[in-house]
Formats: C-alpha cells, sequence, structure tokens
C-alpha cells in the first residue's frame, strides 16, 4: 500500500516523515531542507544554534536569535516549497524569544519538548505557524491539550508522541528506563490517539499523532501506521547521511558504536539522556567537571552544582570532539553502519514501509 500523506491543517507532507530535531547543531539547515525536499518534514534544531556565530561566548542571547534566523533563511532557500520546523526546548532561558523569531521568518511548525509548553498559542497568535508538544504519555496529551483548550481556545496542531527509546533527552525517569518492566511506544500512541479524541471532536479538528523513539526502519514506520499513528519522527537514522551537519567524527561515532556503548546519562536539564559511550560519559561518571563559563542557557541548570556543562559538552561532540563532547544516540545507533544520502534514505525507508502496509 502507499504510503499515506501527513495532513496538519493547510500543510500536507507527502511523505509522513519528520526528521526529529537534533541539539546542538546536529539538524541545522543541511539536514532539514533535504528532508523536506524528499517530501517529509525537516526540523532545525533551535538549542544554542548561535554556535558558530563570532559574538557567541559574549553576547549569548543575541547570537542564538541571530543564528535561528540565519539557519531558517538558508533551509528556505535551499527548500523553497517544503515543510520546516523548528525544535525549541521549553527548558532554554530564551525560549519565547526564539519562538517569535522563528514565527517572523515564517516557520511552518514548531515542536517542543522537554517540558510543558504551555504558552505556545499564544506565541504564535495571528501567524501561520503549526505548533506540536512533545509528550511521552496519554496523560501530558490530555493536560496540555485541556489547558491550551482553557486558556487559549486552542488546540495542538499535531503531537510527538516520543517513547523510551529515543535518542537526547527522555521524558521517562531513569528508573521507568531501565525497569524490567518494558515501557512499549505502541501502547503510549495507542493512549494519546485515546485521549485525543474528545479535543477532536470538541474542535471538529483532527490531531495527527506522531510516534517516535526507536523507529529504525519501514517495517517499523508501518507498525505504527498501523495502530492509528498518522507519522513517525526519527532522529538517529538522520545523523547517518551526508547531509547531516555534525562534523564526521560524530557520524562515525555513530558507525562505529556497538550495542552496549548506547547509554543513559544524566544531564542538566533534569532529565536522563540517551548518547554513546566515550571518555566524556566515563569522566562524567566519576567526576563533576567544573563550568568554565556559564551560557545561562537552561531555567533548571545551576551553574554551580551542575555535573558539566550540556552546552559545551554538546558543542564539542557536533564539531567533532567525539572523545570529550556528548554525543547523543537514539537505541538503534549501533545498527547503522554506512553514510547514504537522505535522498537514498528516504527512498528505502518509503519502499520498506509500502511494503510492510
Ligand atoms: C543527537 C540527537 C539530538 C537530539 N536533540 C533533541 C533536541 O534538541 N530536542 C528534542 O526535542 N529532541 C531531540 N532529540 C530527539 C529527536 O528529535 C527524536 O525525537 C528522537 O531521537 C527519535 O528517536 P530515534 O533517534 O530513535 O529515531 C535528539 C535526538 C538525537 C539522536
Amino acid at each position: 500500500m502507499k504510503l499515506p500523506s501527513l495532513h496538519i491543517g493547510e500543510l500536507i507532507a507527502k511523505v509522513p516523515i519528520i526528521q526529529g530535531g537534533m541539539g546542538v547543531g546536529v539538524s541545522g539547515s543541511s539536514l532539514a531542507s533535504a528532508v523536506a525536499n524528499e517530501g517529509g518534514i525537516g526540523i532545525i534544531s533551535g538549542v544554542q544554534i548561535g554556535f558558530r556565530e563570532e559574538d557567541f561566548e559574549k553576547n549569548n542571547k543575541d547570537a542564538n536569535l541571530r543564528g535561528l534566523r540565519k539557519e531558517i533563511r538558508k533551509a528556505r532557500e535551499l527548500s523553497p516549497n517544503g515543510i520546516l520546523g523548528v525544535n525549541l526546548l521549553v527548558a532554554i532561558n530564551n525560549y519565547k524569544e526564539m519562538v517569535k523569531a522563528a514565527v517572523e521568518e515564517k516557520i511552518n511548525l514548531i515542536i517542543s519538548g522537554a517540558g510543558l509548553p504551555k504558552d505556545l498559542p499564544e506565541l504564535i497568535k495571528g501567524s501561520n505557524t503549526k505548533i506540536a508538544p512533545v509528550v511521552s504519555s496519554g496523560k501530558a496529551a490530555a493536560l496540555i491539550t485541556k489547558l491550551w483548550d482553557r486558556k487559549f481556545g486552542y488546540i495542538p496542531d499535531l503531537v510527538i508522541v516520543e517513547g523510551p527509546e529515543a535518542g537526547g533527552h527522555l521524558g521517562f525517569s531513569k528508573e521507568e528506563l531501565t525497569s524490567s518492566k518494558k515501557i512499549e511506544l505502541t501502547e503510549i500512541v495507542k493512549e494519546v490517539i485515546e485521549s485525543l479524541k474528545p479535543f477532536k471532536e470538541k474542535y471538529k479538528k483532527d490531531i495527527p499523532v506522531i510516534a517516535a523513539g526507536g523507529i529504525f526502519d519501514g517495517i517499523d514506520i508501518a507498525k505504527y501506521l498501523k495502530i492509528g499513528a498518522n507519522g513517525v519522527q526519527m532522529g538517529t537514522r538522520f545523523v547517518a547521511t551526508h547531509e547531516c551537519d555534525a562534523d564526521i567524527e560524530y557520524k562515525n561515532a555513530y558507525i562505529n558504536s556497538k550495542e552496549e556503548d548506547i547509554q543513559l546519562v544524566k544531564s542538566p536539564v533534569g532529565l536522563p539522556g540517551r548518547a554513546i559511550y566515550n571518555k566524556f560519559i566515563e569522566d562524567i561518571r566519576t567526576r563533576n567537571i567544573p563550568v568554565e563559563k556559564c551560557y545561562n542557557c537552561l531555567v533548571p541548570c545551576d551553574a554551580k552544582s551542575t555535573p558539566y556543562c550540556i552546552t559545551k559538552a554538546l558543542i564539542e561532540a557536533v564539531k567533532g570532539n567525539a572523545k570529550d563532547g556528548l554525543i547523543f544516540s537514539g537505541t538503534n545507533a549501533y545498527k547503522l553502519d554506512k553514510i547514504v544520502s537522505v535522498k537514498e534514505l528516504m527512498k528505502e525507508l518509503i519502499k520498506e514501509a509500502e511494503a510492510a502496509l
């Protein structure tokens, strides 16, 4: 069967695959535009996106706002007709200004996780930008939707359901992630679909549900579509592409990793993260790495007591310091053995999914 397209209001993605936002700098204009050009949705990560700006150290806030605008414009130039979004973590300090800048740049979609984006509808008012919270349970989906409904008379344009196998920060406690009782993404997706039903009826509006975390091939994509998801969000697979914005050493760390290297790490965000084992992870398990320069990036981080500076660790990684950087990845990174083009990857995923549907 042919893959269904993904409808988000008037936006139609030919292919129901969203490339997840990956910070810092892993998904920028190059990767996002390549995915958008293949009919999927390309997401630029907004976290510390100004890290290549000259004044990033001195003038962090302005550098990030400028970096975000530049990256959106570059992606739009490379994909004039594709669907482009940005991922902005609720936990960042300049969240509101970053959302406003993205809206002014006429971004199609804003995805927001690492906390509930309580005021997001207010910030996009009067624009065509669509908004999506990232949730990890039916309860959280109902909570944010009810809140938006009551406060703004608005419901999400789509909902990303991220399960325990995703890369980066995870919406589960370490205990939940290491418990012998496995948390199944399929079950959470079904729960979320159920929890959104009353709101869809009230507003006579569809809320597409997107499954994310551990989706590796077209067979996985078909599995989630069959249980009622409208699409998938994938991160890890897109790292091993030529177009991914990270340094080649970042991609090589994926290609060279083994299953046992994919591990949980603590993060100043206050949520567990998943990353590839290296010297950096060994270091933070034995000691706190003192913060030399605080970027004041995260609301929940205290520079004096944090185990390490996450901005520095992620920037080191994306620039190719595979030893002393934090290389976020999903559970499936070890399955990758080569770097391909986004075109090849999308073609393969579509072919496999259509065969399995
Ligand atoms: C390197 C990396 C960085 C990520 N950074 C972010 C981020 O900044 N914000 C976010 O909401 N999700 C982030 N994620 C999660 C992805 O957007 C995506 O939802 C998730 O990785 C999907 O699971 P998969 O990697 O198994 O496909 C990141 C994932 C990876 C692999």
